[in-house]
């Protein structure tokens, strides 16, 4: 057995961006001794790629809203595939939760009357995401980061959890290695948080950077737990398309938020030519009520580019399909158009969203406060993930919590904009909370020796014997991406989708040989060849899903099964590993609601 450091604690939080430092601040406010493991640099998370806003019905804007009308937002979004429990809990506790940031010191946008500025998003009925300009997400890590290094918090950077130690049946702790020296680590753990975000890297056009490879997913699936609604993974509608480099890069929401509007390349704003029966009592009819009502005229509707991510994604498709989009495969995105309107457009621009008047110059060489940008769908986030209990985030596996993108639950089939960073403070805070509640129940945190050392050996068969008939760890995950991308993306079909598991299972073979010269330091083929169970497995997850689900809804679009099943409409699908070692899929019906919730939604149509 190679040597291992050990770093005990009371709880393990693995993965810092929004949801684990939530976590980790929470369970150390206990009194809890707690240690978090990022894969990157501290600060570097995909929270920060939620730029448009946080979702809390402060009601700062319009005092219409409230914690009610969130809620039968959220569930209308997710197609009544979410928790509603969690969603409950989500609406209610958000408006806390900002404001407790604040009092931490983040510097929100301000209204006149010097409360915390709200702005539309997709699905969300009046103006409720409290924004920083465009970089909301990135004001809530330093935040929480600023915060959070005062607790006693012990932070292991550019560390890679790649196994999680169990004592029976409950957890105890974790193994890992620092990605710069190739050390081996372990952590005994009372109880372990996992918050390592989402499955981006799987798909070839993506807005998640090269961490995101579906880690706490797939620890938690090989530990015995059960993920649900893998098949529901967002492609948000504004990405980047060109130049090829930057393919895949966000454009946020607030673009849109502030005016932007979609048009074809003949010019015409296409997002009119289908509004979904669910959202027609609340879409503007004409170009002119959608703008009254980005100005804020509370009796105009909502332009239909504020439609949910799901739609939008799907009618940018169909341009580009029918021959109406742009030479490099997108659409048009125009925010310069405001200069009809608006006096002071290019400063209000600048002002509103300086991180995409900066992306664009820099990157695309293009001002978009006088032209145009091209963008087209990216994957951006997973709605499926780790099944948790609502109140506690605690999995079905003793002892392990999960928060944030790679717990599930709370978006169903669609997640609305902004809600992830409400999200993740929610249930951070909650995971934090209650494992530390769970920590403080048990004796010692003992693990077993030889799951460590298998764990061990493990990470060390990619360099036993390097020979060059073994497989390149790049080309295996670069081949992924493109049986992702290709048979399980935006638009599915049964047998593209019964391919791509054929092509999952060959990739996994090949992967089983996978080879990398050099030794533990400084080795990036070694990480990546490292990541491939991950992405293996949630991607094996996403297909499986995807083809157990014979209707379209939300984010999962089925051409071959182009409508609602309403049957299928009541059951959230369940993956877990059985006793065989394979994948299994069933469905569970989702909770019901209370009668209370029923008359919520009704109220909120
Ligand atoms: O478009 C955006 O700013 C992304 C927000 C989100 O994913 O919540």
């Amino acid at each position: 057995m190679p040597n291992y450091r050990e770093h005990p604690y009371d709880v393990l939080v693995i993965g810092a961006g929004g949801a684990g430092l939530r976590a980790a601040i929470e369970a150390a406010s206990t009194g809890a001794s707690v240690g978090i493991v990022c894969k990157s640099l501290l600060g570097k998370a995909h929270t920060v790629m939620a730029e448009g806003g946080v979702a809390a019905a402060l009601a700062n804007v319009d005092e219409r809203d409230g914690w009610r009308v969130h809620f039968a937002d959220t569930m209308r979004g997710g197609q009544y595939l979410s928790q509603p429990r969690m969603a409950e809990i989500h609406a209610q506790e958000a408006p806390d939760r900002v404001r407790e940031l604040e009092a931490w010191g983040a510097l929100f946008d301000r209204t006149q009357e010097g409360r915390i500025l709200q702005r539309n998003f997709g699905g969300h009925k009046y103006p409720r995401l409290a924004h920083v300009g465009d970089r909301t997400g990135l004001e809530m890590i330093r935040t929480l980061q600023d915060h959070g290094i005062h607790q006693g918090i012990e932070v292991h950077m550019e560390c890679t959890v790649t196994t999680l130690l169990k004592d029976g049946e409950r957890i105890a702790g974790a193994f890992g290695y620092d990605r710069e020296r190739g050390r081996f680590m372990v952590f005994p753990a009372k109880a372990v948080i996992v918050a390592t975000g989402g499955v981006g890297r799987a798909f070839r056009i993506t807005s998640n950077s090269w961490e995101y490879t579906g880690d706490g997913h797939s620890l938690a699936y090989h530990a015995g737990a059960e993920l649900i609604d893998m098949e529901f993974v967002q492609f948000h509608p504004t990405g980047m398309v060109w130049p090829p480099s930057v393919k895949g890069i966000l454009v946020t929401e607030g673009v849109r938020g502030e005016g932007g509007v979609l048009k074809n390349t003949e010019g015409r704003r296409f997002m009119f030519d289908d509004i979904p029966e669910l959202y027609r009592n609340q879409t503007a009819a004409d170009p002119e009520e959608g703008w009254r009502y980005t100005q804020g005229d509370r009796d105009a509707n909502r332009p239909p580019e504020l439609l949910t991510r799901d739609h939008v994604a799907r009618c940018i498709v169909r341009e580009i399909k029918e021959g109406r989009g742009t030479e490099h495969g997108g659409v048009f995105l125009d925010i310069a158009w405001i200069k009809e309107r608006l006096p002071n457009a290019e400063e209000h621009i600048k002002r509103k969203l300086p991180s995409m008047y900066h992306q664009f110059r820099e990157l695309a060489g293009i001002d978009i406060t006088k032209v145009p940008m091209e963008v087209g769908p990216t994957t951006h986030y997973i709605m499926g993930g780790i099944r948790v209990d609502a109140e506690t985030q605690m999995s079905t596996v003793e002892g392990l919590f999960a928060a944030g993108e790679c717990a599930a639950g709370l978006h169903g089939a669609n997640r609305l904009g902004g809600n992830s960073l409400s999200d993740l403070l929610v249930f951070g805070k909650r995971a934090g909370e209650y494992a530390a509640r769970f920590a403080a129940e048990r004796a010692t945190e003992s693990y077993p020796k030889e799951q460590a050392e298998a764990a061990a050996a493990a990470a060390l068969e990619p360099l036993d014997g390097h020979t060059s008939q073994g497989q390149n760890p790049y080309k295996l995950q670069s081949d992924l991406q493109d049986v992702m991308q290709d048979g399980v993306g935006i638009v599915r079909k049964e047998d593209e989708m019964k391919e791509a598991l054929r092509r999952i299972d060959r990739l996994r073979r090949r992967a089983a040989n996978v080879s990398v010269p050099g030794n533990r330091e400084y080795n990036n083929g070694w990480h990546t060849a490292l990541d491939l169970e991950h992405l293996l497995t949630v991607s094996e997850a996403i297909a499986r899903s995807a083809l157990g689900r014979p209707e379209s809804r939300g984010a999962q679009f089925r051409e071959d099964y182009p409508e609602k099943d309403a049957e299928l409409g009541k059951l959230n699908t369940v993956v877990w590993r059985g006793a065989d070692g394979e994948m299994q899929v069933r469905f569970d019906p989702v909770p019901e609601l209370s009668e209370e919730q029923k008359k919520i939604i009704e109220e909120n149509q």
